[in-house]
């Protein structure tokens, strides 16, 4: 009976909703983004389009998936290279990206509605306008810095740092690899005129193209400063030093609250970015775009999938036989504990990161180090149920519990509680689910990436007190030459007529 006459209300509030996002207006609705700027280079380009109606206000669902259609091209060309994806984030609004295969003298970008443009459409980009692989860096830094709208300072960047005030790059070519060159595995870089020249130490490098495409990309869009840095290729952190005794500077793509190293964004987030609308299928646009069912239609049940790459994990999957009701976790893969299969198997089908999304409650577990999935959970709409943990990646400092997830022990003791905690709080734990994919949306994109690196690239280079030197031994890092379409950089050009 209840339940008949909660059904009721709910469908007589889907009913309203539905009537109240009637067709968006044209000209009310609102068209943003980095993608109407010539000058942000990035391997795909995005802006956003929110539909808004007559009277003025936002559609919080989907107008339709076809609601716009998106024309980009060179006004002075028969043909453009540009691949054009509208992506529905279904909440009212929209996620445009396109990736450019050839640089071009001008854009014209249309966003239409039926045929009638909408907001401030047709947007003309004044040209150049350079695809990613074109080489053409900007020379000075801080136009760059605020082309691309990067902060101005930034916390975890800075707190790293605080251990290095001087960086003596003589000293650390020969003492980085004597203490960490044998048993682990590092990059030795140095950039010298916006070169990349590389020594690689240690036997498994094979994690080096990430840094490499990530420099050459970087390099190719503002001129890097003259350094010389040493980059951890493995999981986990190394410099456990106390901040007493001599430390070294390593850049690593994990912290963790015992070592002293420098961390930046993940290789996994990094390369999705690079390879966005290309051989990657998951990242963080195409993520916003496949978010499951709406949160009232999400399963309720904890939802968890991956490795058996640490005891919390399959401490996690004992808790879903004793409590499915509560949590569906299962293993799509032993390595680690294969004797322990009995217990925890069997193997499940490995589940597609898009299909997490019809669970609301999403468990974020620890693997061998920090799990790289956060950015794409926070950005999915469901709760993330967060472990506490003693690694981090770059952005977490930034994230507050409560407020963009909900904290879980280490020891996962309480994750049941908090199961039931979101339940019974469901408009709460709607609003944490909405705060950390708001985060994600505006701090963990690609350009909020190529900002980081560069500021901690900047920042590093400044603490250097001897030069930067191309070290023997080291080979150059080559700018990829396979382009079918090269561009003619002005700014080189503008050099040669001097
Ligand atoms: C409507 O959407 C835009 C774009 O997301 C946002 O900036 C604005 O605050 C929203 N307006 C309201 C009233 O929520
Ligand atoms: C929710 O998910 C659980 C675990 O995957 C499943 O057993 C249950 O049938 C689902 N509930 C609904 C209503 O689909
Ligand atoms: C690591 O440090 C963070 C931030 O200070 C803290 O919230 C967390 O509890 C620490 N975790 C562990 C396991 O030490
Ligand atoms: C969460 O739910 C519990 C139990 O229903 C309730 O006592 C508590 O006030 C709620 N907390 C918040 C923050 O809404």
């Amino acid at each position: 009976m209840l339940g008949t006459l909660l059904s009721w209300l709910f469908l007589g509030l889907q009913a309203s909703s539905v009537s109240a996002g009637s067709e968006p207006s044209a000209a009310h609705s609102l068209v943003w983004g980095p993608g109407l700027q010539s000058d942000v280079v990035l391997p795909a380009r995005y802006f956003f389009i929110q539909a808004v109606d007559e009277a003025g206000v936002n559609h919080t669902s989907s107008p339709g998936e076809n609601t716009y259609e998106v024309k980009i091209a060179d006004p002075g060309e028969q043909f453009s290279r540009i691949w054009v994806q509208v992506l529905d984030r279904r909440d009212g609004s929209f996620l445009v990206r396109y990736r450019m295969y050839a640089s071009y003298s001008a854009l014209t970008i249309e966003v239409l509605q039926k045929g009638v443009h909408v907001a401030k459409s047709p947007y003309r980009l004044k040209g150049p306008v350079y695809h990613e692989a074109c080489d053409c860096p900007q020379p000075r830094a801080d136009v760059w810095l605020k082309h691309m709208r990067c902060p101005d300072s930034v916390p975890q960047i800075e707190q790293d740092l605080s251990y290095f005030p001087r960086v003596d790059p003589e000293s650390l070519a020969k003492e980085v690899p004597h203490r960490f060159g044998q048993r682990q595995s590092l990059c030795h870089y140095t950039i010298k005129d916006n070169q990349i020249y590389i020594k690689t130490h240690g036997e498994h490098v094979g994690f080096r193209i990430f840094m490499d495409a990530f420099l050459l990309s970087l390099s190719r869009k503002v001129k890097l400063p003259d350094m010389e840095f040493f980059v951890n290729l493995g999981d986990w952190p190394l410099e456990k030093r106390k901040p007493s005794e001599k430390l070294h500077p390593i850049f690593s793509w994990c912290g963790s609250n015992d070592s002293r190293d420098i961390v930046m964004p993940t290789y996994d987030l990094t390369e999705s970015i690079l390879e966005t609308m290309g051989r990657v299928s998951l990242d963080m646009m195409s993520v916003q775009a496949n978010t499951g069912p709406p949160w009232e239609e999400k399963n309720s049940t904890a939802f968890w999938r991956g490795r058996d790459s640490r005891k919390e994990r399959l401490e996690l999957v004992k808790l879903s036989r004793a409590h499915p009701d509560l949590v569906d976790a299962a293993l799509t893969n032993f390595f680690f504990f294969k004797h322990d299969e009995s217990l925890y198997g069997p193997i499940v089908k490995h589940v597609s990161f898009f299909d997490f999304f019809k669970y609301k409650y999403q468990v974020n577990v620890d693997g061998t180090v920090a799990a790289y999935r956060l950015p794409y959970l926070l950005a999915g709409g469901s709760v993330v149920l967060k472990q506490d943990s003693g690694y981090y990646e770059h952005f977490y400092s930034q994230l507050q519990p409560w407020e963009h997830y909900i904290p879980i022990r280490r020891d996962l003791g309480d994750l049941l509680d908090k199961i039931h905690w979101a339940r019974e709080n469901d408009s709460e734990a709607r609003r944490i689910a909405e705060a950390g994919q708001q985060f994600a949306r505006t701090h963990l994109m690609g350009d909020n990436v190529f900002c980081y690196y560069f500021k901690l690239f900047q920042e590093y280079a400044a603490r250097q007190v001897s030069e930067p030197k191309v070290r023997e031994g080291m080979e150059k890092v080559e700018q990829p030459k396979d382009d079918l379409f090269p561009c003619s950089c002005h700014r080189l050009r503008a050099k040669d007529e001097l």
